[in-house]
C-alpha cells in the first residue's frame, strides 16, 4: 500500500468514528487517544517516514500534517457540537430553578355546600331528599296550595310565566303536592332546588335563588315539633348558642304559619330565614288526604339567605357571577 493510501485509510476511519460519535465524554477521550494521542494512528503515521524514499520524505511530512490538522479541527468542531446540543437539552427538560406549575383546584361552590350540610342534617334525623320539576303548572305552584287565581298572595311572588298556565316556580312548594298527590302519608321529605321570582336584582334579591322545602306528615303530628325540628337543625347548622324567634305570619298553604328569624350580631338585628306552618286541611283535601286523620308540617327555607349568614357574604349576586376570587374561599 503507498503512503498516500495509507494515510487516506487513517482519515476514512476517523471520520467514520467521528460521525458516530455521541455526546459521551469517555468515547469522545477514546476517538481523541486512538487518533491525535501521542501513540495514536497519526502519530505512527509519522513512524513510516524512515521507509520512505528520501525525496518523497517533505510531501509525506506535509501530508500528515495536513491530515493532522484536519482531524484535530474537525475533532474540535464536532465536539464543541455534542457538547451544546446536550446542554441545550438539559436546559429544556431538567430546569430545577423553575418555578413549579401551579393546578388550581376547584371547589364545592358555596350554595351547593351549604345545601349538603342542609341535606345531612335532616337525613340524620329521617327525612328523604326529593327533587321536582323547576317550570311547572300554575295548579302545583299556586291552587293546589291554596291560592287560586287572582288570590291577594300571588303578589307575594312575582312570578315568571311560560305561558298562561305555565310558570318558573316561585318556591319549592309545588314538590309538596306532586309528592301528596303520588305516595300515601307518612311523608318526611326535604326538596332543595331553585326557584324564580321577577324581582328587581339588588344585594339582597336575586330573579333566581334557592330553597330547600321540608314536608313533615304523620298522624298527631303538632306544631311542638315542628318547632323542635326547626330548632334542632338551626343549632346544628349555625350554632348551639344562636338565638332564634318564631315570629306568626301568613301562607295560604299553613295554618297556623310561622317565620323564623335568626339574630345577627354584625348587623344587629333579626334575619329572616324560612317559612313554615302546619300543612293547611284546605291542601290535604286537593290532594285526597283525610285531613282528621293526617296532620303535618311543613317550611321552606331560603339557602342564599343561610349561605350569606353563615358565612358574612353582604351581597347575594356574588353567588352568581363566577368570580374566582370568591368561590376559592369556600
Ligand atoms: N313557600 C314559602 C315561600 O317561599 C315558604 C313556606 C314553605 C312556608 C312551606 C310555609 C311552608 O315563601
Amino acid at each position: 500500500m503507498s503512503y498516500q493510501m495509507k494515510i487516506e485509510a487513517v482519515r476514512n476511519s476517523f471520520r467514520a468514528a467521528l460521525d458516530s460519535l455521541t455526546a459521551d465524554s469517555q468515547a469522545i477521550e477514546e476517538v481523541r487517544v486512538s487518533y491525535l494521542g501521542r501513540k495514536g494512528k497519526i502519530a505512527k503515521l509519522f513512524a513510516l517516514i524512515g521507509s520512505i524514499d528520501s525525496s518523497e520524505r517533505p510531501k509525506f511530512g506535509q501530508l500528515i500534517n495536513a491530515l493532522k490538522n484536519d482531524c484535530q479541527s474537525s475533532f474540535d468542531e464536532k465536539v464543541a457540537l455534542l457538547t451544546a446540543e446536550t446542554k441545550d437539552s438539559n436546559e429544556d427538560s431538567l430546569d430545577f430553578t423553575l418555578p413549579g406549575a401551579v393546578y388550581r383546584r376547584g371547589s364545592l361552590h358555596p350554595l351547593q355546600q351549604t345545601m349538603d350540610e342542609i341535606k345531612d342534617i335532616f337525613t340524620s334525623i329521617g327525612f328523604s331528599v326529593a327533587y321536582g320539576r323547576e317550570i311547572d303548572d300554575d295548579y302545583h305552584n299556586f291552587q293546589a296550595l291554596n291560592m287560586p287565581k287572582h288570590h291577594p298572595a300571588r303578589d307575594m311572588q312575582d312570578t315568571f310565566f311560560v305561558d298562561d298556565n305555565t310558570v318558573l316556580r316561585t318556591h319549592t312548594s309545588n314538590v309538596q303536592i306532586h309528592l301528596m298527590e303520588e305516595q300515601d302519608p307518612p311523608l318526611r321529605y326535604i326538596v332543595p332546588g331553585r326557584v324564580y321570582r321577577n324581582e328587581a336584582i339588588s344585594f339582597k334579591s336575586y330573579c333566581l335563588f334557592h330553597q330547600v322545602e321540608g314536608l313533615y306528615i304523620d298522624k298527631h303530628v303538632s306544631f311542638s315539633e315542628l318547632k323542635g325540628t326547626l330548632e334542632y337543625f338551626i343549632k346544628r347548622m349555625f350554632d348551639e348558642n344562636v338565638k332564634i324567634r318564631f315570629r306568626p305570619s301568613y301562607f295560604p298553604f299553613t295554618e297556623p304559619s310561622a317565620e323564623v328569624d335568626i339574630w345577627n350580631e354584625e348587623r344587629n338585628q333579626w334575619m329572616e330565614i324560612l317559612g313554615c306552618g302546619m300543612v293547611d286541611p284546605a291542601v290535604f283535601e286537593n290532594v285526597g288526604y283525610d285531613p282528621e286523620k293526617w296532620q303535618g308540617f311543613a317550611f321552606g327555607m331560603g339557602v342564599e339567605r343561610i349561605a350569606m349568614l353563615k358565612y358574612k357574604i353582604n351581597d347575594i349576586r356574588h353567588f352568581y357571577q363566577g368570580d374566582v376570587r370568591f368561590l376559592e374561599q369556600f
